[in-house]
């Protein structure tokens, strides 16, 4: 058996090279239209960063993983065709802002159509509004030919950082196909391969239109609770309740859960805020306002935690930041990755620019993504992967991003180093904000009442 991939960014080289290393009898080959990423993941240095990727491509590279620009060759020999091209928030024209733009996905389409000499099975694995399988089939079936073609939805969820673990332990694979005799038993055939390693019990077939709105649904819903939580974090800082301990005493009610209630400076990530504008164009288009605005307020609220936490910092550093330094510790929208798409560190350290502080930005993995975020802010931005080199003669400091490395900093060491009054500002909740405020830090962090030396 032969797969393709068409697309081979964040979801569709992880998961192909997961498949190719469950099972090795099978021919797995990822396509792009982007030379430099096929090179480069061919190369020592790829083009994500993934913890415990590296060792998986290594293992089945040349295999039978394998990687090329040969677009119509490789369609033109597989027998299944995921599809993980980006999908990405329209930004012209009709439902600009608001509803996905499927141009790479109807290019692709056009692309099998144009290219195929025998009967396949499409897989859509980027996340789409629903339907869209539906339109992919008319595409597909749009001249006579030969060769037959069943359209199945198969939506990733796996989670940047974490992205090999969730493909080799997910909750669930959600496959989506039409009740017809072609439609079960290209579904089985799916099956049949993510059974090599799920078990059986976590692998859903439901039908299309239910798998392709599951995945905005997980998104939209995963989005809310961080919304959520940032929304009760704003009350806790205004009462003196601590979201922290909020958050641990509500997730103990196992109807609510623990998990992903992380009070923040604000969600990021390429997905969260184009699927919930997705939902809301969807709402839209089928007359259902009110609920296009009550999934809308996810995303303001988020703006909003991310607009609070600038102007918090603006006003506690006596409502002027101009010429002073503020370094930013982190600029992915997360650990463990060096995606910044969305990083909530992009609109903040425009903001602060915006204000003429001048912003230093240190990370460990996402300086590169860096620099060209903030491109046109030019020279107003400076950039150090040693944080301690950022903190030096700064007015403060800022955590964006959740990097354990963070935790670990002699902060002592750091407090020294900065002008004072020091100011520190924990957009992740994770430094010892007691510790600092013994040190003399002026101590500000989402989701509890400041530790600060400057009323006395
Ligand atoms: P990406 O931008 O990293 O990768 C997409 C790739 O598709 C690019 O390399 C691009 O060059 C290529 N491409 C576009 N048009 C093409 C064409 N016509 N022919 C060949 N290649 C083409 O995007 P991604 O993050 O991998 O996301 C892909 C899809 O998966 C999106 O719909 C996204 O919503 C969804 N998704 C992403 C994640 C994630 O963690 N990033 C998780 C789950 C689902
Ligand atoms: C998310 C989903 O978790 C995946 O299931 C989904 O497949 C993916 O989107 C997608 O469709 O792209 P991802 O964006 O990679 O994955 O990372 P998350 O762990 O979900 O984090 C998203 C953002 O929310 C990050 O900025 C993170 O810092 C923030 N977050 C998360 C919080 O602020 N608090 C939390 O408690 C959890």
């Amino acid at each position: 058996m032969k797969i393709l991939c068409i697309g081979a960014g964040y979801v569709g080289g992880p998961t192909m090279a997961m498949i190719a290393r469950e099972c090795p009898d099978i021919t797995v080959t990822v396509v792009d239209v982007n030379e430099e990423r096929i090179l480069a993941w061919q190369s020592d240095e790829l083009p994500i960063y993934e913890p415990g990727l590296k060792e998986v491509v290594d293992e089945t590279l040349g295999r039978n993983l394998f990687f090329s620009t040969d677009v119509g060759k490789g369609i033109e020999e597989a027998d299944i065709i995921f599809v993980s091209v980006n999908t990405p928030t329209k930004t012209f024209g009709h439902g600009s802002g608001r509803a996905a733009d499927l141009q790479y996905l109807e290019k692709t389409a056009r692309n099998i159509l144009a290219h195929a000499k025998s009967d396949k099975i499409i897989v859509e694995k980027s996340t789409v509004p629903v339907r869209t399988a539906d339109a992919m089939n008319r595409i597909l079936n749009s001249r006579n030919s030969d060769c037959s073609f069943e359209v199945l939805s198969n939506p990733e969820f796996l989670a940047e950082g974490s992205a090999v673990k969730d493909l080799e332990n997910p909750d669930r694979i959600l496959i989506g196909g039409h009740d017809t005799e072609a439609g079960r038993k290209a579904m089985q055939t799916l099956v049949d391969i993510y059974a090599r390693w799920v078990p059986k019990e976590r692998i859903i077939t439901t039908n299309v239109w239910s798998s392709e709105l599951s995945k905005l649904a997980a998104n939209a819903l995963l989005a809310q609770r961080v919304s959520s939580i940032n929304s009760l974090s704003a009350l806790c800082e205004a009462t003196g309740a601590d979201v922290g301990e909020v958050a641990s005493a509500v997730g103990r009610d196992s109807r609510i859960g623990p998990r992903f209630l992380n009070a923040s400076v604000g969600f990021g990530g390429s997905c969260f805020r184009k699927d919930i504008l997705n939902l809301v164009y969807l709402c839209e288009s089928c007359g259902l306002h009110e609920l296009g605005e009550y999934w809308h307020q996810v995303v303001r609220v988020n703006d909003y935690q991310q607009d609070r936490f600038v102007g918090g910092m603006i006003s506690n550093m006596f409502n002027t930041i101009s010429g002073k330094r503020i370094a930013l510790f982190g600029f992915a929208f997360k650990a463990d990755t060096g995606d910044t798409r969305e990083s909530p560190a992009i609109r903040i350290a425009k903001q602060l620019a915006e204000e003429r502080a001048n912003v230093v930005i240190s990370d460990p993995r996402a300086l590169d993504n860096a620099r060209i975020d903030l491109g046109d802010l030019g020279d107003r931005v400076a950039y150090d992967e040693d944080p301690y080199k950022a903190a030096e003669k700064a007015h403060a400091l800022a955590i964006m991003t959740e990097w354990p490395c963070y935790k670990q900093l002699d902060y002592q060491r750091i407090f020294d180093s900065m002008l004072k009054p020091a100011f520190a500002f924990d957009g992740r909740r994770i430094l010892d904000h007691q510790k600092l405020y013994e040190m003399g830090f002026n101590v500000y962090s989402i989701g509890r009442a400041p530790l600060t030396h400057l009323d006395a």
